[in-house]
């Protein structure tokens, strides 16, 4: 058979594949310690809002017939668009309607889109691409864009905080905008690395896209105002010249694939077109299922009163069990301010990460190698070989042993 150049990009093995494949393997191997997935954790109490809504779904014929048995317009359901709009409004005072909004099949079909949208060959031959001003940045960005390479990003400048933290920071004297860049986008917080870009940070980003006529992406799939996992001081921001891009998975509903873009009218309309295209419409379940909680703002409450404090407690207990299974084994993480995620750095680890994702495999223990994290920087940098990514989210057990093994086999790795 042979494969065109779009089947070898993707149809072959990247880490957002790797990823991917263990997250399934691990589901058929219960006694693996899953530290590597983007997973939420299970909340029965937040489960339990939507179990009740399917059943008043099921329960309804008519109301299970709008939602099941037709296809939504491509932009998604405007009854929720308008929902949402509103409380968007209330909650952060955008001027934003349903025409700002414009709903994917989960946000990482969204950022396909979105990034080949804009970056890539444009019809003169000429490349752009979009700056990543923070690396490391989200894995799934990486083999995202039909041309090879449609990323830029710089190396942050770390800073170095007590009790064996770090901090990545923007480098504004080193992030350049030149003509071929296309949008600037970050995760707030961030995945990998649970940093919250600081209002200043993304006040100085917003004002550099305006200077250059260019959009400023802020991917929010653990931001405000749900799923709300910011353990920080966050202002949300969104104007005509921002993409604020949400997801209702890590709320715990990842299985309805569903992610929202809030952005200007030209987009909506540009979006809902590559939506018929790509797959005629979006799942209709997920706008379904929390129609009436963001339509009452119930889901603020939920996200503010269940999940943060859920991911804060679980947070905390991680650290701790970092710190006394590494006792004096080199070991920095980075200040955890969002998402779900710890992300460890070993300074001067003797292998790489990816050698030691190898290593904790083969014990069972699932992790990811930091080296994918780093979309866009192409210079050689040892610091991306020295860091790995571990999820908290799931049972307290596996997240518990699964530090152990770390420990265990980075000690191995540093005494060779
Ligand atoms: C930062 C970030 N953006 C986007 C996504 C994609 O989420 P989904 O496609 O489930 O909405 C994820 C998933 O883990 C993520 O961590």
């Amino acid at each position: 058979m042979k494969i065109t150049r779009f089947g070898e990009r993707f149809s072959g093995s990247t880490g957002i594949v790797d990823l991917m494949e263990d997250l399934g393997a691990a589901g058929a191997n219960p006694g693996s310690c899953m530290l590597g997935g983007g997973n939420p954790g299970t909340l029965p109490e937040v489960e339990s809002h939507f179990r009740k809504r399917l059943h008043e779904i099921a329960d309804d014929p008519v109301l299970f017939h709008s939602i099941a048995g037709c296809y939504d317009s491509p932009e998604g359901d405007v009854g929720f668009r308008s929902a949402l709009a509103q409380l968007l409004s209330r909650e952060f005072g955008w001027k934003v309607g349903p025409e700002n909004i414009v709903l994917t099949h989960g946000s990482q079909t969204g950022f396909f889109i979105l990034f080949n949208l804009l970056a890539g060959r444009l019809g003169d031959n000429s490349l752009r691409s979009i700056l990543l001003p923070l690396a490391p940045e989200y894995i799934g960005y990486s083999d995202i864009g039909l041309e090879s390479s449609i990323f830029k990003a710089e190396q942050p400048h770390i800073e170095y905080l007590d009790e064996g933290f770090f901090k990545y920071r923007v480098d504004f004297k080193r992030l350049k905008v030149t003509p071929e860049t296309a949008a600037i986008c970050v995760s707030r917080p961030t995945n990998p690395t649970g940093n919250v870009l600081s209002d200043s940070e993304i006040q100085q980003l917003s004002e550099l896209a305006a200077l250059n006529n260019i959009p400023l992406i802020i991917d929010s799939a653990y931001g405000t105002p749900f799923p709300n996992i910011i353990f920080s001081e966050a202002s949300p921001l969104w104007n005509e010249q921002t993409i604020v891009f949400m997801s209702l998975s890590k709320l715990g509903l990842p299985g309805v694939r569903t992610g929202i873009m809030i952005t200007n009218q030209e987009m909506v309309v540009r979006l809902g077109r590559a939506n018929a295209i790509m797959h005629l419409a979006n799942g209709s379940l997920g706008p379904g299922i929390i129609h009436p909680l963001v339509k009452s703002g119930e889901i603020v409450k939920i996200s503010q009163e269940l999940i943060r404090p859920y991911y804060q407690q679980r947070v905390k207990q991680a650290i701790q069990w970092v710190k006394s299974a590494f006792g004096k084994t080199p070991c920095l993480i980075h200040k955890p301010e969002g998402a779900i995620f710890l992300w460890l750095w070993f300074p001067d680890l003797p292998i790489t990460s990816q050698e030691l994702y190898q290593r904790l495999k083969t014990r069972g223990v699932l992790v990811i190698a930091g080296e994918h994290f780093f979309p866009g920087i192409d210079q050689p940098w040892r610091h991306r070989h020295e860091c790995i990514r571990v999820t908290y989210s799931q049972d307290e057990a596996s997240v518990q042993k699964g530090i152990t093994i770390i420990a265990d086999e980075v000690r191995k790795a540093y005494s060779g």
